[in-house]
C-alpha cells in the first residue's frame, strides 16, 4: 500500500522576521526564509517523518520550485509533481513582536493540458489498495469539480481516498456521484458545507453522519482546541489532547491527515485512528513548520489522547 498526496495549489511559504511592522514605514528585516507549502506537501512532510515513504503529486512552476526541491532531498518523499514554465505563488508571512501577518496571494491560473496531465499522473500511478490524499484548494483555472472526478477515477481503481478541501472544491466533490473514503473538513468548513451553525457535539455528529449516509466511511471533524470527532456507520469517538506548547496552529490539520494515512498503512481500528491522527497533529503544534517530533514522541503523545466513545459499542 503506498500513500499518495495531490497538491494542484502548492506555495511558497515566504516569512519575514521584522522587529516591528508599521505601516506606511521602511522596514529592515531580521530574517527571511521560504518554505515549500500546499496542504498534500505538508501532509507528504509529516508522513515522511513519521518514517513512511510518500509520493507527492501535483503540479509546480519551474521558475521558483527551488524550496520544494530541498524538501524532497532532505525527506524520504518521492517527487512525481510535474513542473510547468510559470512560478509558484507565494504567500507572506511577516513576523512580529505582535504575532503573524499573513499576506496571500492567487498563483498565475493553470491551463486545462496541466490539470489534465496531473490526473492522467495520477490515473498511472494509483493502485488498488493505495492511499490517495486529495487536499487544498484549487488554483484559478482549474475546474471546481476535479476532486470529484478524480474521486471517481480513483475508487473505481480500487483506492481509498482522503479529501480535505473546502469551499466550492469541497462542495463539487460531495455533489459526486462517488465519493471520496475519507473526509477531514474543520469545523469551519463541515458548517459550510451545512449551510447552518452546527452549535452542539450532537449537531457536529448529526450533520456528519449524513455524510456517512450518502456513502464516505470515515468523517473526522477537527475542531482545532477541542480535539476532532471521528465517525463511522458503527462508532462515533471524540478524541483531544490538551498542547502544552503550541509553536505554530498552521497545518494542524494537514498533520491529521497524514495521521489518518499513517494509521490506515497500519489497518487500523477507529480508536487508534483517532489516537494517531490527534498524536500528529498535536506533535506538529510544537513544530515551526510541517514536521513531526521523533517517532517515539508522537507514540507517547497517542498514549496520552483523551478519547470518548460517544455511540457505538466499546471494543
Ligand atoms: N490549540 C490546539 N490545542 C490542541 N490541539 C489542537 C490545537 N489546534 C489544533 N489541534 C489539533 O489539531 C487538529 C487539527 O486542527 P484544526 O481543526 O485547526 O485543523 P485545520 O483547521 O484543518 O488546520 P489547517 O487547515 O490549518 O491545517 C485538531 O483536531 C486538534 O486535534
Ligand atoms: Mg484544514
Amino acid at each position: 500500500m503506498a500513500v499518495l498526496t495531490l497538491t494542484l495549489n502548492p506555495a511558497i511559504d515566504q516569512t519575514v522576521t521584522l522587529d516591528h511592522l508599521i505601516p506606511g514605514a521602511v522596514h529592515r528585516a531580521r530574517a527571511v526564509r521560504q518554505d515549500a507549502g500546499g496542504k498534500g506537501i505538508n501532509a507528504a512532510s509529516c508522513l515522511a517523518d513519521w518514517g513512511m515513504a510518500v509520493t507527492v503529486m501535483g503540479l509546480l512552476g519551474s521558475e521558483n520550485a527551488a524550496p520544494f526541491d530541498a524538501l524532497f532531498a532532505a525527506k524520504p518523499i518521492i517527487d512525481r509533481c510535474l513542473r510547468h514554465p510559470g512560478s509558484i505563488r507565494v504567500n507572506l508571512k511577516i513576523v512580529d513582536g505582535n504575532g503573524t501577518t499573513d499576506i496571500n496571494m492567487d498563483g498565475a491560473p493553470v491551463a486545462q493540458a496541466g490539470v489534465d496531465a496531473v490526473g492522467a499522473a495520477l490515473e498511472a500511478q494509483a493502485q488498488a489498495g493505495d492511499v490517495v490524499i486529495l487536499s487544498g484548494s484549487l488554483p484559478p483555472g482549474c475546474p471546481p469539480d476535479i476532486y470529484a472526478r478524480l474521486t471517481a477515477m480513483l475508487r473505481a481503481r480500487g483506492a481509498i481516498v482522503l479529501l480535505d478541501s473546502s469551499g466550492p472544491a469541497l462542495r463539487h466533490a460531495l455533489d459526486g456521484a462517488v465519493l471520496p473514503t475519507i473526509l477531514k473538513p474543520n469545523l469551519h468548513e463541515l458548517v459550510e458545507w451545512h449551510g447552518a451553525p452546527l452549535d452542539t457535539p450532537h449537531a457536529i455528529a448529526t450533520a456528519a453522519a449524513s455524510l456517512l449516509e450518502r456513502g464516505v466511511d470515515l468523517v473526522a471533524v477537527s475542531m482545532g482546541d477541542q480535539g476532532a470527532l471521528f465517525l463511522t456507520r458503527r462508532e462515533t469517538l471524540r478524541a483531544r489532547l490538551v498542547s502544552d506548547h503550541v509553536e505554530s496552529t498552521v497545518g494542524a490539520g494537514d498533520a491529521m491527515v497524514a495521521g489518518l494515512a499513517a494509521a490506515l498503512a497500519e489497518g487500523a481500528g477507529l480508536e487508534r485512528m483517532a489516537r494517531l491522527s490527534t498524536a500528529f497533529a498535536v506533535g506538529k503544534l510544537g513544530q515551526a513548520g510541517p514536521h513531526l517530533p521523533a517517532r517515539d514522541r508522537v507514540e507517547a503523545l497517542a498514549a496520552r489522547v483523551e478519547t470518548e466513545i460517544l455511540m457505538g459499542e466499546k471494543q
